[in-house]
């Protein structure tokens, strides 16, 4: 294979075959096809896309670049979700111990966040020595144990993504719907799955600002699901406010613990229930009552304590995570709220340093909002609109500023 030829044929709008993909992406992992020449090659799907076959090859390929999930012969379904990100998700924290509930076996690879959107992995990683480092063959026994697993990608798991997607990201050749499918696809069908479910965000919260492009990026997913014979579902999900009522690593932990144990927070738990309803195949109701008897909550001590965590910590998060300075963001007049801009509230979360601009930069497991009032709520002058969790008076400040503008109340 002459890899300039290979690029210059995708430059040039031509369709590439399924053994040309193959040996690219081999070539990739060892070294043989450099940066540069991935680069061009990324930035050439980027202008010329790629047809739904040469999706699929790109995504074969990447998922066979490394060690995959393997199951014994009888096994329950193996399910799980990805969502494309949003600004206060934390559907997963109680998805995953919800449908090991239901019997069935939740192998979640999830990443970090990156930008505005937080990652699952951030999240878990505020409880006290949660390990999310696994081997594959650690995480099967563990799901053998106790149904879900909540791990990071390894360097054997999907190298090919993991190389691609450090490259994209400096290449400005992340947003490119192909490549995403890809990358998103290929670490999920690595689980070796047969039911997924993808919440594809759009809206001023979410990689993808309209409904038009999410639908692009769906069907892309959908039709790559088809062809590796997974059942794959899609929800498109709004990102214009803030999903629940917390933005940030350990506040979103705490929310997500707060509904496992009965308090509600309704639009989150409408997600979870909806998305754990398309993999499990049960109703809602037999999927509330594992949340009501307390089994749902149980299902997460155990991954918690099965990760090197300490249940009893749990309760203590609010502590053990307690920002320095919590000011509490207050309405200036009476009205409605009628906007709480989900990017904006990621923007400023992302300034108090809990989010990363890129991927080597650390996060502030303490900082974020939590207590945010949702869009509909009647407020008086004086009522809290959301507390500020933050290391220092003048981040207060900086949150305030961009936090104003991104709450509107009317009259
Ligand atoms: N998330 C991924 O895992 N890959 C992408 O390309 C974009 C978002």
């Amino acid at each position: 294979m002459h890899v300039p030829t290979l690029i210059a044929r995708k430059r040039d709008g031509e369709e590439l075959n399924q053994q040309e993909i193959q040996s690219l992406i081999d070539d990739f992992v060892t070294g043989e096809v450099v940066d540069a020449q991935m680069a061009s090659f990324a930035m050439a799907v980027y202008f010329k896309g790629m047809s739904p076959a040469e999706t699929a090859a790109l995504t074969f390929a990447m998922l066979n670049s490394g060690e995959t999930f393997s199951f014994p012969n009888a096994h329950p379904p193996i399910v799980d979700k990805h969502s494309t990100g949003g600004i206060g998700d934390k559907v997963s924290l109680i998805l995953a111990p919800l449908v090991a509930c239901c019997g069935c076996w939740i192998p979640m690879v999830s990443g970090r966040g990156l930008g505005i959107t937080g990652g699952t992995l951030d999240k878990m990683e505020s409880i006290p020595g949660f390990r999310v480092d696994l081997s594959i063959s650690r995480a099967t026994e563990q799901l053998q144990e106790i149904g879900v697993v909540m791990m990071g990608q390894t360097d054997r798991f999907c190298p090919a993504d993991k190389k691609l997607y450090a490259l994209r990201d400096v290449t400005a050749t992340v947003p490119s719907i192909p490549l995403i499918t890809a990358s998103i696809m290929s670490k999920k069908l690595a689980e070796t799955l047969q039911r997924l479910v993808l919440d594809v965000k759009y809206g001023s919260g979410a990689f993808m600002k309209t409904i038009e492009e999410a639908h692009l990026l769906a069907e892309s997913m959908i039709a790559v699901g088809k062809q590796m014979n997974v059942e794959v579902s899609v929800e498109m999900n709004p990102m214009e406010e803030p999903l629940g009522h917390a933005v940030g690593n350990a506040l979103e932990v705490i929310e997500a613990i707060d509904c496992m144990r009965g308090n509600d927070s309704p639009d989150l738990m409408a997600l979870v229930l909806s998305q754990a309803e398309k993999i499990t195949h049960l109703p809602k109701e037999k999927l509330q009552a594992y949340l009501a008897s307390g089994a749902c909550w149980e299902k997460f001590c155990a991954l918690i304590h099965a990760q090197g965590g300490n249940p009893d910590d749990l309760l203590l998060l609010s502590k053990i995570h307690q920002a320095p300075v919590i000011h509490e963001f207050r309405a200036e007049k009476s009205g409605t709220i009628h906007r709480v801009d989900a990017g904006a509230c990621g923007q400023a979360s992302l300034l108090l340093g809990a989010g990363r601009n890129k991927s080597t930069d650390a996060i502030d497991p303490r900082v974020g909002f939590d207590q945010i009032v949702k869009v509909g709520t009647c407020v008086n002058a004086g009522d809290l609109l959301m507390r500020i969790h933050a290391t220092s008076p003048e981040q207060v400040l900086q949150a305030v500023s961009s936090i104003s503008s991104a709450i509107e109340i009317r009259a």
